[in-house]
């Protein structure tokens, strides 16, 4: 078999820079080693910034997301008992659309199937090879039989556990990391949520976020100890945590319900340079991971799928290399930017293992400037709904 662009993972990025591919005429062929079920009933992103907004709508894939998902013009930074509105719409001009990740698989899955594009789910042990050399390609085993396919590049969508980084030659890689000592604890539920925007609390026993998947279903979740045990979180106790954490006029108005997903995520920022090894590309979190604080990642795997389609599409249609060569320092810049952004919100925001009150203390005198001042409430604003591409 043969394609122009075998993807690696039907996540996020992969979709994307499938449609976009479909969309120009480039033949693609994407393989996923899980089934179409399991990737959609992973619960994770929920903030889109304008530029992934509109690469949905690029993708043609934007209809359902403009009719069901929330735009959102601030949001809420709560800290000493007080909430205080971060106007993005008033500071930046520009808003972020709550549209869950889920949904947004959904739409672009629903897109590729209209459209006719091929995904090989449940293919097993895909490997990527000569992707230094002239004829790139990959096997997989399906039903039993190994089979082969052949591509002129390989996309690594495949996320922070996929084969593609971990293909690569170690020497030619270099990675940075920061692991963070405690995870978030986070519920589903249907109820309408506590507040119509997002709130980021900052509290003494630990970081909270109200969010929300529409406006009858909520999205809560705790900073917690990574060594705790889900089944010990009874919903009863993740809602006095919840309410504790919150600001009183949130708290006393919280409407609680059972929650039909429970988990626990850990923090990390995590950056793999180069993203480019000859004709294979690393794509979305394939290449980098941030802690969810400022919701950066589902954003960046579409920032990564816009530098990488501009040079695909170049390569085929102006047979201009220049592009391609530019990807991985064009993607890096901005994946940089939003490491340094969702590290600051995460330092900022969360209670750390070693701190004591004076750190909570300089906590909080950065939150009181930070709200306090058009320019420092400006930059924050200016990061959250995303830098250009
Ligand atoms: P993935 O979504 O991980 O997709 C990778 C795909 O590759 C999967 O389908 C997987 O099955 C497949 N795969 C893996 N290994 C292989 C293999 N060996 N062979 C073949 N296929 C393989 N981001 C935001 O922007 N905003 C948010 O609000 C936000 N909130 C978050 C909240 C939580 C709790 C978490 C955990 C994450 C959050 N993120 C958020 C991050 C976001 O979910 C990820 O950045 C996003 O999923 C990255 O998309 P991706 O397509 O690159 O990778
Ligand atoms: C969500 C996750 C985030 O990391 C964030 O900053 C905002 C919202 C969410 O899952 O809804």
């Amino acid at each position: 078999m043969r394609t122009k662009v075998a993807i690696i993972g039907s996540g996020p990025s992969g979709l994307l820079l499938g449609q976009l591919l479909t969309n120009a005429g480039i033949d693609n062929i994407i393989l996923d080693r899980a089934g179409k079920d399991y990737i959609l009933s992973r619960v994770r992103a929920g903030v889109l910034e304008e530029g992934t907004a509109g690469m949905l709508d690029f993708a043609g894939a934007g209809a359902r997301m403009h009719a069901e998902g929330l735009p959102h013009d601030g949001f809420s930074l709560a800290f000493k008992g007080r909430d205080h509105r971060i106007d993005l719409f008033g500071l930046t001009g520009k808003r972020v659309m709550v549209y869950g990740q889920t949904e947004l698989t959904y739409d672009l899955m629903d897109k590729r199937e209209a459209t006719g594009g091929k995904t090989i789910f449940d293919a097993l042990n895909i490997t990527p090879y000569d992707f230094s050399g002239d004829s790139p390609y990959l096997t997989y085993e399906k039903d039993g039989l190994t089979h082969r396919l052949d591509c002129d590049f390989i996309a690594g969508c495949d996320g922070y556990h996929g084969i593609s980084r971990r293909s690569v030659p170690q020497q030619a890689l270099k990675t940075f990391e920061r692991v963070y000592p405690f995870g978030w604890l986070g519920i589903l539920v249907d109820v309408p949520p506590v507040s119509h925007e997002l709130i980021y609390a900052n509290h003494p026993r630990g970081f909270a976020l109200c969010s929300m998947r529409s406006e009858t279903r909520s999205r809560y979740y705790i900073q917690c100890d990574l060594a705790e045990k889900i089944n010990d979180w009874s919903d009863e106790r993740f809602y006095d945590e919840l309410r504790r954490r919150l600001p009183r006029n949130h708290a006393e108005v919280l409407v609680v319900g059972p929650s039909f997903e429970k988990s626990i995520a850990p923090l990390r920022s995590f950056v793999a340079e180069p993203m480019r090894f000859g004709a294979l590309f690393l794509v979305g979190d394939a290449a980098h991971i941030v802690p969810p604080t400022g919701a950066k990642g589902l954003n960046l795997a579409a920032s990564d799928v816009h530098y990488l389609f501009s040079g695909l599409a170049e390569h085929y249609t102006e047979h201009s290399s220049a592009g391609l060569d530019a990807y991985s320092s064009r993607a890096l810049k901005r994946v940089w930017s939003a490491v340094r952004f969702s590290w600051s919100m995460t330092t900022m925001m969360h209670r750390f293992p070693d701190s004591g009150e004076f750190d909570q203390k300089i906590q909080e005198a950065e939150l009181d400037y930070l709200v306090g001042s058009v320019a420092a409430s400006s930059a924050l604003a200016e990061n959250y709904v995303g830098l250009p591409y």
